[in-house]
C-alpha cells in the first residue's frame, strides 16, 4: 500500500501476500548486508510486524527497505528495534534511508508509544553510524565479534521517553502478573 511519495519515489508498506515483494526484499538484503540472514528471519519479521516493513519503489521495483519490530523490553519499556535497512547502491546519498528511518520512528511512536529504539551496526559501517547518529541515536555498547564475519558491533539506542533513561530497577512492570 502506498504511504507517501517523496522526491518522486513511492514509500509503501509491505504486502504479506505478495511473494514477489518478499523475494525482492530478501535479494536486496542478502546482497548488501554482511550478515547472512536465513529466510526464516525475514519471515519472522515480515509476518509478525508487517506494519513496520517499508519499501521504496522505482517503476515497481524495490530499491530500498527497512524491517523493524516493537516488543516490550524486560517488561518495563516498549522498545522498537530496527532489524535491517538497505538502499540499492544506485540510489544512495539521496536521503532515502533517512526518510525510511523517520517513517519507522513516527509510526512506532504514534501506534505503540515506544520508549526507545534500538539497533546494531558494524563498528566499521561509517555510513550507517553517521546516518543514525545524525538522527540522535547514541552508542551504548560495543559487542565483541557480534557478527558471523567476526566484526564487532555498536549497539545504538534512541531514547524517546523518560523511561528510556531510567534504570530498569526503578521502573514499574508494564503488566502486572496474575497472583497465584
Ligand atoms: C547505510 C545506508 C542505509 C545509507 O543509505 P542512504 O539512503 O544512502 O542514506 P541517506 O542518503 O539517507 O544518508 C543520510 C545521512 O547518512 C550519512 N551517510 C550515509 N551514507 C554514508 C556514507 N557512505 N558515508 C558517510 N556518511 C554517510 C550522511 O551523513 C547522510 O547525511 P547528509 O545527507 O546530511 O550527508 C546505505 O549506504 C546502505 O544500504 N548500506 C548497506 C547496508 C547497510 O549498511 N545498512 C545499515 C546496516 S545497520
Amino acid at each position: 500500500m502506498l504511504l507517501t511519495t517523496i522526491d518522486g519515489l513511492s514509500y509503501n508498506t509491505f504486502d504479506v501476500q505478495d511473494q514477489d515483494e518478499f523475494k525482492q526484499i530478501s535479494r536486496l538484503i542478502s546482497g548488501h548486508l554482511s550478515e547472512p540472514y536465513s529466510i526464516y528471519v525475514y519471515w519472522f519479521f515480515l509476518n509478525t510486524w508487517p506494519q513496520y516493513c517499508y519499501t521504496v519503489k522505482v517503476d515497481g521495483l524495490i530499491i530500498g527497505v527497512i524491517i523493524s519490530k516493537v516488543e516490550p523490553h524486560r517488561n518495563v519499556r516498549v522498545r522498537g528495534y530496527i532489524g535491517m535497512l538497505v538502499i540499492d547502491p544506485q540510489y544512495r546519498n539521496r536521503g532515502i534511508a533517512s526518510h525510511l528511518v523517520h517513517l519507522t520512528i513516527k509510526n512506532m511512536v504514534q501506534w505503540e508509544n515506544v520508549d526507545e529504539i534500538m539497533l546494531e551496526t558494524e563498528v566499521i559501517n561509517k555510513g550507517a553510524l553517521r546516518l543514525y547518529e545524525s538522527l540522535g541515536f547514541l552508542r551504548t555498547k560495543r559487542l565483541y565479534r557480534y557478527y558471523l564475519n567476526t566484526h564487532d558491533a555498536y549497539r545504538l539506542i534512541l531514547p524517546l521517553t523518560a523511561k528510556a533513561t531510567t534504570r530498569i530497577a526503578f521502573l514499574e512492570q508494564l503488566e502486572k502478573l496474575p497472583l497465584v
